[in-house]
């Protein structure tokens, strides 16, 4: 077991508001792990912090053994970190192929799984082919947070992360994206999963790691979370 990703202590804030109180999770190669909370408990802040967007005041954030918490964010992309960002964030006005081209990267070892191409992400969403000289603007949300996900993937990342896998998705499309990432989790691509809907993720993912006003109150494995839910009761309003 390899841990690919590692936060310690790490603490945030906008301004004088305090809103990461010194979490500590990890990520282990091949792992799919959740930040689970109800809205405003610190999962995006926790994203910002990983992706060089938002300093941490404290803690460390290492990648593969390297830290990361200083690094600027094309530096973490280019160590292999890849996001999926909330409200998914393509450029409205390019197309489709254009979008996927603009992030593409080699990877980063020769060793590396097979690169990603846009065969192979026109291979995961067909629709994606199907729309690829439309712009931006002119897709669905599923077909916009299609591409959101194939541009990460065209950067080759060692780890995804998706902030609000599915939120605003019809239930048809939301469980395309579940297939999609469990496809991607068949391939060895680890991910961090941020989304409201507690059973997909449960099928999808290893463990998970919930989030109470900036502080990680409770992880354990899938098995666990089912069995608690009292817990996902009190925490996650469901
Ligand atoms: N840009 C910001 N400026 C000030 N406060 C923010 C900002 N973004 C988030 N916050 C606050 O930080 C806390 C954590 O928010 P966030 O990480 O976005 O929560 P989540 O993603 O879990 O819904 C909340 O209290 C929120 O109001
Ligand atoms: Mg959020």
């Amino acid at each position: 077991m390899t841990t690919l990703l590692e936060v310690q202590d790490l603490s945030a804030a906008y301004g004088r508001a305090q809103a990461l109180f010194g979490i500590d999770f990890d990520v282990h190669a091949g792992e799919v792990v959740t930040l689970l909370g109800r809205n405003g408990m610190g999962r995006s802040t926790t994203v910002k912090c990983l992706f060089g967007l938002l300093r941490p005041q404290r803690g460390c954030i290492r990648l593969a053994g390297r830290a990361i918490h200083a690094a600027p964010s094309h530096e973490i992309s280019r160590l292999g970190l890849g996001l999926v960002p909330e409200g998914r964030q393509i450029f409205s006005n390019l197309s489709v192929e254009e979008n996927l081209v603009a992030t593409a990267r080699a990877p980063r070892h020769k060793s590396d799984p097979a690169p990603w191409t846009l065969q192979r992400v026109y291979g995961l969403f067909p629709r994606l082919q199907e729309r690829r000289r439309n712009q931006g603007w002119q897709l669905s949300g599923g077909e916009q947070q299609m591409l959101a996900i194939g541009r990460a993937l065209m950067t080759n990342p060692t780890l995804l992360v998706l902030d609000e896998a599915t939120e605003g998705l019809s239930p048809l499309i939301r469980q395309e994206i579940w297939d999609s990432l469990s496809r991607l989790k068949q391939d060895g691509l680890s991910q961090i999963v941020i989304d409201k809907n507690v059973k997909p993720l449960l099928k999808l993912a290893d463990r998970h790691f919930v989030l109470e006003k900036g502080r990680v109150v409770w992880s354990g494995k899938s098995s666990q979370l089912a069995e608690q839910s009292q817990l996902v009761h009190q925490y996650l309003g469901v």
